[in-house]
């Protein structure tokens, strides 16, 4: 029988897709498999896994759908003149190939290196940066780092100005750039346990749970907590994704998101070094943040009572991959939930707050992202980004400017940059159709109806179309977006609805570059669409060497489709615009980027009026 629609993947329905489509003649000896994940859920029952496959003699990408209910074939498009993310397995062979290559060997003599096995290869995207000679190649522009030995930092050390260009069907550098010879960085800065010696001041904490915690997992990845149920699953390209999320009211299951996931991010750079300036990595559609999904470590990723649930990836061969503990599900103590001192009677009413927190961690290359779902008791969503892991890094000589990067080693700098994400929320407020409202709060001009000077207001905005939904954060508006059901009211006669709290954030800074044309997306903070499942990257499906022609949710927006009163998606653009300080190297302490959904109107009064005090409240 074949699992629910929302099910995570596993091994078994890998090899049995896979198995499928050798029967249905669609793998031939130039095939690998790019992209195995379960389809977006909407408008069917059965259970859909969709299957990216790259022809390399033909140079085809063919996107298929896969019934698993029905063992047949349900869609099926080839795209032609894009080029698919990388194969995991043609990441190590690159890694090879330019350490073994006599090109780069020579290049390496040059600044005195010796020893090509301890180089480190970074396999970058290349960028795009319309180079002629990339032109018509897959490319991989490789970068390299020493290391003293294999555990040495190697960002510690970056040998600057040399740049191996891997063309990944021939498998072989075809091209080296190799435009100025900065020294090594000497200084050796690792940060693995005992480079420095320990501190005792600190006790330990353990969580305990002695109940045990107050959630269940069931059927899988069925997740009920309070008045909350949803089920976690592993895009492979989007990593950890929520779906079905919605709460139970007196009995009555109400819908609020059909899916929640971090459809896409980019990390743009400023540094105008050549060796630096073509760092603009897409980081979920260029890597697939599900193939570097972290097995996670108790006590370590995670503490306290934790589920954990596995997932499962498919190698460019097709072999399925089984990763062990890769989504983390716990219950945190949160502090306050509400309290009140009436300082007539002399009560005191406190209530503690506490949180579901659903997660999984994913490293790219030297850079960890941790993507953390929080359920509130008051009906709160969040999505926080955890970034962690370590700056790319450039070499810094006695002649070199410091106005793109801070130097974090004697010899070493980290260029700025951002990291910006674009969440994409199916939403289904109380039902498939909703409507989407801008607030900002005014201040009323002086007049009869503001005698006192005072009067400042909420005002929202019905969002008819497309373009009336393309926004920027406002602060000084105190901007933020509402989705409501227009059908459905509380007791109040309000429509029932959720309100997003954006961070500060800012949009893409390099607008002018080429990246800004390859990723439209982060030139906003918010987009609203019609829900469509051939609209699920805000940069396109395939953003790899793509071009700068605004594919994506700056191209579909163009059509200014109406988007009032029906079902809708909303994007949302946030992230964090790092000047890297020297406290973030060798390895970063974790940066938080976050955004929020609240309740507004959902309820007919506060929902968590319910929750008892606490057993240690007294
Ligand atoms: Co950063």
């Amino acid at each position: 029988m074949a699992a629910h629609p929302g099910a995570l993947l596993t091994t078994d329905e890998i090899t049995a897709v896979v198995d499928l489509l050798k029967q249905q003649g669609k793998v031939g000896d130039d095939t690998t498999f790019r992209r195995v994940s379960p389809a977006h859920p909407n408008g069917f029952d059965d259970r859909r896994i969709e299957a990216w496959l790259y022809h390399a003699g033909s140079k085809e990408i063919e996107e298929l759908v896969v019934s698993l209910t029905d063992e047949s074939i349900v869609t099926e498009r080839t795209v032609t003149g894009q080029i698919p993310q990388f194969a995991f397995g043609e990441v190590g062979a690159a890694q090879e190939v330019v350490r073994s290559s006599p090109l780069v060997a020579e290049a390496l003599a040059k600044r005195g290196i010796d020893d090509p096995s301890k180089v480190q290869v970074d396999t970058w995207p290349t960028g795009n940066m319309g180079h002629e000679h990339e032109k018509g190649r897959r490319v991989t522009r490789c970068i390299m780092f020493w290391r003293d030995d294999v555990a040495d930092n190697g960002y510690a050390k970056p040998i600057d100005g040399l740049m191996a260009f891997v063309d990944l069907d021939e498998m072989e550098v075809y091209h080296l750039d190799d435009i100025g010879n900065w020294p090594v960085a000497t200084e050796t800065n690792n940060y693995h346990h005992g480079t420095v010696p320990d501190r005792d001041d600190l006790k330990t904490i353990d969580i305990t749970q002695p109940d045990g915690p107050s959630f269940t997992v069931t059927d899988g990845n069925l997740i009920t907590w309070g008045n909350w149920d949803v089920r976690a699953v592993m895009d492979h390209t989007e990593g950890i994704v929520l779906q079905s999320l919605a709460w139970t009211d007196q009995g009555t299951r109400r819908p609020i998101m059909r899916r929640a996931s971090v459809a896409e991010m980019v990390v743009p750079y400023g540094e105008t070094r050549a060796s630096q300036a073509f760092k603009n990595a897409l980081d979920i559609g260029e890597v697939a943040l599900g193939r570097t999904v972290n097995s996670l470590t108790l006590g370590c990723d995670c503490l306290g009572d934790i589920t954990y649930l596995d997932s499962a990836w498919c190698f460019d061969d097709g072999t399925p991959i089984h990763v062990d503990q890769a989504i983390c599900i716990h219950e945190e103590d949160f502090g306050i939930l509400w309290k009140h001192t009436d300082s007539h009677s002399g009560t005191t009413d406190v209530r503690r707050s506490r949180r579901l927190v659903i997660s999984s961690i994913f490293t790219v290359g030297n850079y960890d992202y941790g993507i953390f779902w929080y359920l509130y008791l008051d009906g709160t969503i969040q999505l926080e980004i955890k970034l962690t892991g370590i700056v790319t890094t450039q070499a810094h000589g006695p002649d070199d400017s410091l106005t793109y990067a801070t130097l974090v080693g004697p010899e070493v700098a980290a260029p700025i940059h951002q990291h910006l994400f674009c969440a994409r929320f199916d939403m289904e407020v109380d039902g498939p159709d909703n409507t989407a409202y801008r607030v900002d709060i005014e201040v009323d001009d002086p007049g009869p109806d503001n005698p006192f000077d005072n009067a400042f207001r909420a005002v929202p905005t019905r969002l008819e179309t497309e373009q009336q939904a393309t926004d920027v954060v406002d602060a000084a508006k105190a901007r933020t977006w509402r989705v409501i059901n227009e059908a459905k009211t509380n007791r109040l006669g309000q429509p029932t609805g959720y309100k997003l709290l954006p961070a500060d954030t800012a949009t893409l800074f390099p607008f002018r570059a080429r990246i800004a044309g390859r990723a439209g997306f982060a030139m906003k903070n918010l987009w609203v669409t019609p829900t469509s499942n051939d609209e699920r990257f805000p940069a396109g499906d395939h953003v790899t060497q793509s071009e700068p022609n605004n594919q994506g949710l700056p191209t579909w927006t163009q059509a200014d489709r109406p988007i009032a009163d029906t079902d809708i998606t909303v994007w949302h653009v946030f992230g964090l615009t790092h000047s890297a300080r020297p406290e973030d190297f060798p390895v970063m302490p974790t940066e938080y980027a976050r955004c929020t959904w609240v309740p507004f109107g959902f309820f007919d009064k506060n929902p968590a009026l319910d929750i008892p005090p606490g057993s240690h409240c007294h």
